[in-house]
């Protein structure tokens, strides 16, 4: 019988198979500005987590039970990660948290200058609207394709992702509720989650019931993972983060450490993993062992 990998062997698998597929992600024979490529590629192949392609890897095998899954939702995971990466590369410039460090390197801006930065990011998140219709050759009904690509307008942008960054950037010390901060977060961290989540689940076949327990982890994952993102910008080591700490303080953030202090802030992360492990359970899944892991994973993590 087949020993059952380590949830770090499995999340560095899910690493390899996906830094693969997004080395050849934008195609050699498009006629492209060489310094364009270069800069998109700089930030995409940085290294990071990957975290939220995993999730798409594995909410797809979790739903269908079978590990052929997630290969058809690969081209739905680099979608996620051109997304993300483009937000960190417009994150970080100067008119935002003006940060010079990111995954242990210079930030796109710091290298390739603002223009070509914000630029790349426009292209990676371009692009992530032509890899989701891929999914389609890989055996994935078109309908589905098609939800998905729904989904990630919605979730990445003015009603998502965008919307957290707005809310984040015009609330800076001005913020005194945690249900404001709560917003915050939930939009510019959680949605893109619940992307990632629910996209591979669809992949994966899953029921509307099933989809709608899956929105509530990656709610709850979204959200611990940031307030966890707020603890270590003030007690991480920079040298694990590949980031500089003391960002949040610097830009006056907000933050769930600033109004609640370490301690009740570290409380909530154990709390809201508790209760996406719980939705988890609820869907019934085929599989539902890696996205438990995984919450476990990420409560845990230092960088
Ligand atoms: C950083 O995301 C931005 C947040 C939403 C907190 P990650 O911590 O996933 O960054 P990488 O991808 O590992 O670099
Ligand atoms: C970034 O949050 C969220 C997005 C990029 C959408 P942060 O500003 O806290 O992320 P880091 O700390 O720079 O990675
Ligand atoms: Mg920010
Ligand atoms: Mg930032
Ligand atoms: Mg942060």
């Amino acid at each position: 019988m087949n020993e059952r990998k380590e949830i770090q062997t499995y999340l560095k698998d899910a690493v390899i198979t996906v830094e693969e597929a997004l080395k050849s992600v934008l195609p050699a024979d498009w006629d492209v500005p060489q310094r364009l490529r270069d800069s998109m590629m700089y930030s995409l192949e940085a290294g990071g987590k990957r975290i939220r392609p995993a999730l798409v890897l594995a909410a797809a095998e979790a739903v269908n039970g079978d590990e052929q899954a997630s290969a058809q939702a690969l081209s739905v995971a680099c979608a996620v990660e051109c997304i993300h990466t483009y937000s960190l590369v417009h994150d970080d410039l100067p008119a935002l948290d003006n940060d010079d460090y990111r995954r242990g390197k210079l930030t796109n801006h710091k290298v390739y200058g603002e223009a070509m930065a914000i630029l790349a990011g426009d292209a990676l998140l371009t692009h992530a609207f032509h890899l989701i219709p891929q999914t389609v050759s890989s055996g994935v009904p078109a309908q589905t394709a098609l939800a998905i690509s729904s989904d990630l307008a919605m979730l990445a942008g003015a009603r998502g992702m965008v919307g957290g960054q707005v809310a984040d950037v015009l609330g800076e010390q001005g913020i005194t509720s945690i249900s404001e901060l709560e917003y915050i977060h939930l939009h510019k961290t959680s949605d893109l989650i619940v992307f990632a989540v629910t996209s591979g689940a669809r992949v994966g076949g899953a029921s509307e019931q099933q989809l709608e327990l899956l929105r509530q982890y990656g709610r709850n994952v979204g959200l611990a993972f940031q307030i966890q993102d707020d603890i270590l910008d003030l007690i991480g080591d920079e040298a694990k983060l590949g980031k500089k700490t003391n960002s949040d303080v610097a830009q006056q953030k907000v933050t769930y450490p600033y109004l609640l202090g370490i301690e009740e802030s570290k409380a909530e992360v154990e709390r809201l993993t508790q209760e996406a492990k719980a939705a988890v359970l609820d869907a019934r899944l085929a599989e539902p062992l890696r996205l438990l892991e995984i919450a476990d994973y990420l409560l845990n993590r230092e960088y």
